[in-house]
């Protein structure tokens, strides 16, 4: 599997796109770190990086359903949930050897990119009508600057 960015991930939410990129770069890096044959313990830790930027995205974009009170949350916050105890299982396997990195990397990228085309986008679509508006969202453009060009350039 060759695993990048595609265009059809865009969300059009310039924080939750900027953190799926970096999700999938994270991907991409543990595919390289497998494929160049990286020592065990690198690619343990690379899987540990992975899993701790899943969690704290799923943080950041269930704290974007509170701020505008999303009607879906409750949902949306067990698929999350669910997610990281499945990955928690995967990853003690993977540290007894009963498991292959590779197979923790098809698990996560084939979860998060139907999970990111099907409940985020529905997400994006109430944050983007909501009358509560995510907290900071001013701050957005003076740091999310290239993600928020790139999505008008794409309009
Ligand atoms: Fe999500
Ligand atoms: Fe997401």
């Amino acid at each position: 599997m060759y695993i990048q960015w595609k265009k059809t991930y865009e969300t059009g939410h310039p924080l939750i796109d900027a953190e799926h990129r970096l999700l999938v770069m994270l991907f991409r890096k543990l595919d390289i770190a497998i494929k160049t044959r990286e020592p065990e313990a690198t690619v343990l830790r690379i899987v540990q990086e992975v899993k701790r930027y899943v969690k704290f995205h799923f943080t950041s974009e269930e704290n974007l359903m509170y701020e505008t009170n999303y009607l879906g949350i409750e949902g949306h916050i067990a698929m999350h949930t669910h997610l990281l105890v499945d990955l928690n299982k995967m990853m003690s396997k993977l540290t007894s050897r009963q498991e292959f990195p590779e197979d923790v990397l098809d698990f996560l990228s084939d979860w998060l990119t139907k999970h990111i085309a099907h409940h985020d986008q529905l997400l994006v679509k109430y944050v983007e009508n909501a009358v509560n508006r995510p907290v900071a969202e001013l701050i957005y453009p003076e740091y999310l600057e290239m993600i928020i060009t790139q999505n008008v350039e794409s309009d």
